[in-house]
């Protein structure tokens, strides 16, 4: 067997022994689905810089550019389909008692693939919240009738309900998150760069709390040494071989 082969056979064997499974996913899982990551060499912040777009200033400074930006992602994200890795979770959660996915992603593939049980740490790009009274509605338009979007209730702009850089994510998703950590036998962390907190602390929190963590990405990350084990590959490609070994995905 090769190594790779080896850490596969290993990883399988520690989550059929888990009644408890948290996985953590960020923009990787979706690349092999046609959307674009935010860091490496095709990442979206090769060509727009976060402090422009991704942030409360940037969308008071200029509310259209924003949601234009916005609406570039949500025509790719609406031609998007879930890839084989986004139905591998689907059918983990299925067999095990106690799971949870927590997501950076904002598209919205884990809910399509059939998960249920998801954490949007991050929001999501479908979902748009009211400036003034807070209301949040779903509209998966594209393009948008109009640029920002009004509310229905009280006619401010919209926004996207996402959580953008210097705002601070809800704290009962932090609560969700902490608590699924501490229930949890084995954690997967699947195409995240560990960069972006609080999602780049989970793993060590877990690792902290004694859990086998098990990573899977296309290289290694300043968090690998951490961990229990490193798959080094293609999530769609080694997230099927997990559990099953003879599964067609349509
Ligand atoms: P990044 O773009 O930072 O990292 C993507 C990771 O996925 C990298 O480590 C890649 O090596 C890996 N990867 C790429 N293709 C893969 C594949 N097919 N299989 C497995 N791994 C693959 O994305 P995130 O870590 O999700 O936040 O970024 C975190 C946050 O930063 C995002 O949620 C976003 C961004 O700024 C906000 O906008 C608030
Ligand atoms: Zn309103």
């Amino acid at each position: 067997m090769d190594e790779l082969a080896e850490k596969i056979a290993d990883a399988r064997d520690r989550l059929a022994g888990a009644a408890s499974i948290i996985v953590l996913t960020g923009a990787g899982i979706s690349a092999e689905s046609g959307i674009p990551t935010f860091r490496g060499q095709e990442g979206l912040w090769q060509s727009f810089r976060p402090e422009e777009l991704a942030t409360p200033d940037a969308f008071w400074n200029d509310p259209k550019l924003v949601w234009e930006w916005y609406e570039w992602r949500r025509n790719i994200v609406k031609q998007a389909k879930p890839n084989p890795g986004h139905y591998a979770l689907a059918e983990l959660e299925a067999e095990t008692h106690n799971f949870t996915l927590i997501t950076q992603n904002i598209d919205g593939l884990h809910q399509i693939s059939g998960n249920r049980n998801i954490v949007e740490i991050h929001g999501n790009l479908w979902q748009v919240r009211c400036t003034k009274c807070g209301d949040i509605v779903e509209n998966h338009d594209v393009p948008m009738a109009e640029l920002p979007p009004r509310c229905q209730k009280c006619g401010e702009i919209g926004r996207p309900n996402v959580v953008w850089f210097n705002e601070v994510i809800p704290m009962d998703v932090i609560d969700r998150s902490l608590k699924a950590i501490e229930e949890c036998d084995v954690m997967l962390i699947i195409g995240t760069s560990g960069i972006v907190e609080p999602a780049a602390s989970m793993g060590l929190v877990a690792k902290q709390t004694g859990k086998c963590v098990i990573e899977i990405n296309l290289e290694m990350t300043p968090s690998s040494p951490l961990y229990d084990l490193t798959l080094l590959g293609k999530s769609g490609e080694i997230l099927p071989l997990l559990y099953t070994t003879e599964r067609t995905y349509s």
